[in-house]
């Protein structure tokens, strides 16, 4: 089983990026975890981060091809984005949309996702365990 993990606009540079609200990992931390995670739950991931929106567009159709699932964190874009829930929408791959911070708990704009409704679940306010709390869902679903 192959999944992505794709990382959207500014999660590059997580680990000096507000570490109060994002945590003190970066990013390739992150990553080496879901590697690491996926290896013990049987599946292989693959991380990609952009800071742009057509790119992480553009992973979206190529996950199509390749990837069983991916877990999302679209980054300030969840809460813009009509063309990221478009493509969501319009590929059959599995979506997870993850969070480190806890959306509800700050400013009211981060309290709309245009992402969440068509994905398959959401995970936010874990720090990096989102993303492991994802992954081990995606995964379930997938195997279900
Ligand atoms: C974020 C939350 C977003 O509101 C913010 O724009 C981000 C990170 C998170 O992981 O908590 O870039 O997606």
């Amino acid at each position: 089983m192959k999944i992505l993990v794709l990382h959207g606009p500014n999660l590059n540079l997580l680990g000096t990026r507000e570490p109060d609200v994002y945590g003190s990992m970066t990013l390739n931390d992150i990553n080496e975890k879901m590697v690491a995670l996926g290896r013990e739950l049987g599946a292989e991931v693959t991380c990609l981060q952009s800071n742009h929106e057509g790119a992480l567009i553009d992973a979206l159709h190529d996950a199509r091809a390749w990837a069983a699932g991916v877990v999302f964190n679209p980054g300030g874009y969840t809460h813009t984005s009509v063309a990221l829930r478009d493509a969501v929408s319009a590929i059959q791959t599995p979506v997870v949309e993850v969070h480190l911070s806890n959306v509800y708990a700050r400013e009211e704009f981060r309290h709309t996702s245009l992402i969440s409704a068509v994905c398959k679940g959401r995970v936010t306010g874990f720090g990096w365990r989102s993303y492991e709390l994802g992954l081990r869902g995606l995964i379930d679903i997938i195997r279900t």
